[in-house]
C-alpha cells in the first residue's frame, strides 16, 4: 500500500471520497460492538466453573495448620494459599500477603496507608511531606494513575521503551529527587504495551539509590502466567535481584487471579519483604480480623500448584490467542506499509496498544464510535488523561468474539484512515 504521507493532495482527496463511502457503509449496518472492555470473555469464565464444586458442604474445611476455614483468623492468608502465591510471585512463603478479591484495591490501600502512616524508612507520612511525586511509564494503566489522582499525587511521565521504562530518566528523578516517592510498574505485559521489562532494566531497578528513604516501587505482576505463546519472555526476579543489592525494602509487589479464575471473585495478593511485611501486618489488622479463606481453599483446591496454574492458563490462551490474531492480520492487512499506525505483538496479557499518526486518537476514536464501535477513551493510558501526543489508542481484544474482532478491527482501520487522510489534507 501507499504511504499516505507521500500521496498527492488529488491522491489524498481520492482516497478520501473512497474512505467516506466505505465509512457510510459501516455507518447504516448500525453495529454495536466493543474493543475497550480489559475483561475476560464468557467463555474463558467458564474454564473455572469447577471451582464451585471444588469445597462441598462434606469436605473438610480444616487447613494444613490445623485451622478451620470458616472462622476467623490467619490475616496474611492460609498457608496453602500464601505457598500457591509465593510460587506464582517467586518468592518466599513468609513474604506473602493474601487480601481479598482485588490487586488493584492493595495498591490503593498501601498509597493510603503511606498517606496517613508513612513507610518504614520514612520521616514522615507522605500526607504530611509538601510535595509528593510518582514516576508513571506511559502509556500505562488508567487506573494507577487514577489512584495518583484521587490523592493528589503528582506524576511525572516516563516513556516506555522495548526494555521498559526509560531507566536512565528513572534513575536520574529517584536517585536525586526526594519528593519522588513510587513508580508504577506492570513488569510482565505491561498495560496496554505489552512489554515485559528486560533484565537489565530490572536489575537497574534493583540498584536504584533513592533519595527518599520511604521511595517504593510498586511491581503490580497482573499478567506473570499470562502467556499467549510458547516462546514468552521470562521476567528476572525483582525480590532476587533487591536482596542481591539489599533494597527488599523498596519493592512492593501486586498479582491476583482476576485474570485467571473470576474477575472481581478471585483472590490478590502483595509480596513483600519483613520490614514491609511486619508494617502491613499491623495495620491491616486494625481493619479485618481476615478475609475470606474458602475463597483462598477454593482456590488451592482448584489450581493445586503453579503447574496447575499454567495448565488452566493453556485453556485461556486458546481463547485469547485467536483474538490478537484476528486484530493484528486485519491491522496488516489494512495497514501495512500506509504509514500511518505502529501496533504492538503482545506475546501475552491482554491489550494490543496502535499509536496512530500524531494528533489524531481522539478523531480515530470519535469516528469509530460512530460507526459502532466502543475504544478506551482518548488519553486513558496517560496521567491526567493527557496523551501528549494524542496519538495512542488501546485496544482490548478479550472479550468480544473472533467475528465481532474481525468486524470492529476493520472498522478500526477505515477510521484511522479516515482520520489520517483528513489530516493530511489540512496540512497540505
Ligand atoms: C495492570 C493491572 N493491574 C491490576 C488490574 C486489576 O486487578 P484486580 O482485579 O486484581 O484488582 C488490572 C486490570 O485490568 C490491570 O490491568
Amino acid at each position: 500500500m501507499t504511504d499516505y504521507k507521500e500521496m498527492t493532495r488529488a491522491e489524498l482527496e481520492a482516497q478520501s471520497a473512497a474512505l467516506e463511502k466505505e465509512f457510510a457503509r459501516y455507518k447504516e449496518m448500525g453495529l454495536k460492538l466493543d474493543m475497550s472492555r480489559g475483561k475476560p470473555s464468557p467463555e474463558q469464565l467458564d474454564l473455572s466453573m469447577g471451582m464451585l464444586d471444588v469445597l462441598k458442604s462434606t469436605d473438610s474445611m480444616i487447613l494444613e495448620n490445623g485451622m478451620d476455614a470458616r472462622n476467623y483468623g490467619q490475616l496474611e492468608g492460609i498457608p496453602e494459599a500464601r505457598r500457591l502465591f509465593a510460587e506464582v510471585m517467586g518468592i518466599d512463603e513468609d513474604e506473602v500477603f493474601i487480601g481479598g478479591n482485588s490487586s488493584l484495591n492493595m495498591m490503593y490501600d498501601a498509597v493510603s496507608r503511606a498517606m496517613v502512616f508513612g513507610f518504614p524508612g520514612g520521616e514522615k507520612p507522605w500526607g504530611q511531606q509538601k510535595k509528593i511525586r510518582f514516576l508513571c511509564p506511559v502509556p500505562g494503566y488508567d487506573r494507577h494513575f487514577g489512584i495518583c489522582e484521587v490523592f493528589g499525587i503528582q506524576m511525572i511521565n516516563v516513556p516506555m521503551t522495548p526494555e521498559g521504562p526509560d531507566m536512565t530518566l528513572v534513575e536520574s528523578w529517584v536517585n536525586n529527587d526526594e519528593t519522588v516517592k513510587g513508580i508504577w510498574c506492570v513488569p510482565q505485559y505491561s498495560n496496554p504495551d505489552g512489554t515485559t521489562y528486560s533484565d537489565e532494566t530490572v536489575r537497574r531497578f534493583a540498584n536504584l539509590k533513592p533519595a527518599a528513604g520511604d521511595f517504593r516501587i510498586f511491581w503490580d505482576n497482573a499478567y506473570a502466567v499470562h502467556h499467549l505463546t510458547d516462546d514468552h519472555p521470562k521476567l528476572l526476579n525483582l525480590m532476587d535481584e533487591c536482596k542481591k543489592a539489599g533494597t527488599e525494602d523498596m519493592v512492593i509487589m501486586f498479582c491476583s487471579t482476576s485474570k485467571i479464575s473470576f474477575s472481581g471473585a478471585g483472590v490478590a495478593a502483595i509480596g513483600c519483604s519483613k520490614r514491609n511485611m511486619d508494617q502491613l501486618k499491623q495495620k491491616v489488622a486494625m481493619q479485618t480480623i481476615s478475609f475470606d479463606k474458602l475463597n483462598q481453599l477454593r482456590h488451592v483446591r482448584f489450581f493445586k500448584d503453579l503447574p496447575g496454574i499454567e495448565e488452566h492458563m493453556l485453556r485461556h490462551r486458546a481463547l485469547l490467542a485467536p483474538r490478537f490474531q484476528t486484530v493484528l492480520d486485519t491491522f496488516h492487512r489494512e495497514l501495512d506499509g500506509c504509514g500511518i499506525a505502529a501496533w504492538t505483538e503482545p506475546k501475552g496479557g491482554y491489550f494490543i496498544s496502535v499509536d496512530v499518526m500524531d494528533g489524531c486518537a481522539a478523531r480515530v476514536i470519535a469516528l469509530c464510535k460512530e460507526a459502532g464501535v466502543t475504544l478506551t477513551g482518548a488519553g486513558c493510558a496517560f496521567p491526567y488523561h493527557k496523551d501528549p501526543r494524542d496519538r495512542n489508542i488501546r485496544i482490548a481484544p478479550s472479550y468480544p468474539s473472533v467475528e465481532e474482532l474481525s468486524k470492529a478491527a476493520e472498522i478500526f482501520t477505515v477510521c484511522c484512515k479516515l482520520a489520517a487522510v483528513e489530516k493530511l489534507l489540512q496540512e497540505a
